[in-house]
C-alpha cells in the first residue's frame, strides 16, 4: 500500500563514488584537472552526514515541499513531517530570495538525544532503535506529524536544487548565501586548494569525528566552481565534480 505521495524531483538527486585511500583520491584529482585543463582547483570538503537525503522546495519564501531522495528521480512527499523540523525555516525572510528554489540537505537524528529517546522507550517497555540513522528515516516516515514532532530531527544544508536566480557561481558562496537566508549549514566546511589540504581535513576529522553529536561516514569533497562542476559532468549517477 502506498502511504505517501510521489514526488518527482526536477533534478535528480546524485550518488557519490568512493576513494578509500590517499591514492585513489589523487587518481580522482588528476583526472579532474586533466579534464579541466588546469593544474589546480580549489574544492569544498564537507563532511558525509550520515542521515536521510532530502530536498526542500521555497515558493515565494515560504516551504511548500519537502520530498525524501527515494531513487534520486522520485521520493516521498513528507512535507508534513518536516514542517516539525525545528531547523527548517518555514519562511524565508530575506528579500532577495528567487521565487522559487530547492535546497538539499541531510536530516539526521542526534546522537546525544538518540541515547536519551531510547533510554526512555525502554523506560516505557516500548521497542528500542538500532541507530540514530534508521531513527531519523523511521521518524520522517511516520503518518502522523505529530509523532515526528516529538522527536528531535535536525538538518544539515548542503546544497542548492535548482533555483531561478543567478546564485553564487560556487559550492562554497552558496553555502554561505543559504545560511544568510537562514538555512543551518555546517560550521565544519573547508574551501582548500589542493590534495594534501583535503587529506589534513580527511586525517583531522577522522580524529575528531566521534565527538559530534551526529554521525559521518566519510567526507564529501566537491569542485567548488558550478561552471568546472558542468564541465567535468556526470557519469551514470555519480558527478565527476565530486568524491
Ligand atoms: S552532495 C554530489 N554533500 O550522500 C552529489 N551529499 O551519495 C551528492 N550526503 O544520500 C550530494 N553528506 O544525502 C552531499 N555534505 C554532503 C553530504 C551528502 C551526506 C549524502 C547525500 C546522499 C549521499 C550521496
Amino acid at each position: 500500500a502506498q502511504r505517501f505521495t510521489e514526488v518527482r524531483h526536477p533534478v535528480p538527486l546524485l550518488s557519490l563514488s568512493n576513494a578509500f585511500d590517499d591514492e585513489e583520491f589523487l587518481a580522482w584529482h588528476t583526472r579532474a584537472a586533466n579534464l579541466l585543463e588546469t593544474g589546480g582547483f580549489d574544492m569544498v570538503c564537507e563532511l558525509k552526514y550520515d542521515g536521510l537525503a532530502v530536498a526542500l522546495t521555497y515558493e515565494d519564501g515560504v516551504f511548500v515541499r519537502g520530498a525524501t531522495r527515494g531513487n534520486g528521480v522520485v521520493g516521498e512527499d513528507v512535507t508534513l513531517n518536516l514542517r516539525t523540523v525545528r531547523s527548517i525555516p518555514l519562511r524565508i525572510l530575506a528579500g532577495n530570495a528567487p521565487s522559487r528554489f530547492e535546497v538539499r540537505g541531510e536530516v539526521f537524528f542526534p546522537r546525544s538525544e538518540f541515547a536519551r529517546f531510547n533510554e526512555e522507550r525502554l523506560a516505557r517497555g516500548l521497542e528500542t532503535y538500532a541507530n540514530p540513522r534508521n531513527t531519523a528515516a523511521g521518524s520522517l516516515r511516520q503518518l502522523d506529524p505529530r509523532i515526528t514532532a516529538e522527536r528531535p530531527l535536525d538538518i544539515f544544508i548542503y546544497g542548492l536544487g535548482y533555483s531561478e536566480w543567478d546564485a553564487p557561481d560556487n559550492q562554497w558562496d552558496t553555502l554561505d548565501y543559504l545560511g544568510s537566508l537562514g538555512f543551518k549549514t555546517n560550521p565544519n566546511n573547508a574551501l582548500v586548494g589542493t590534495p594534501e589540504e583535503v587529506a589534513d581535513y580527511y586525517r583531522g576529522w577522522l580524529e575528531r569525528v566521534e565527538g559530534l553529536d551526529y554521525a559521518c561516514d566519510g567526507a564529501v569533497i566537491k569542485v567548488n566552481r558550478f561552471d568546472y562542476q558542468r564541465d567535468l559532468g556526470v557519469v551514470g549517477r555519480e558527478p565527476r565534480w565530486a568524491i
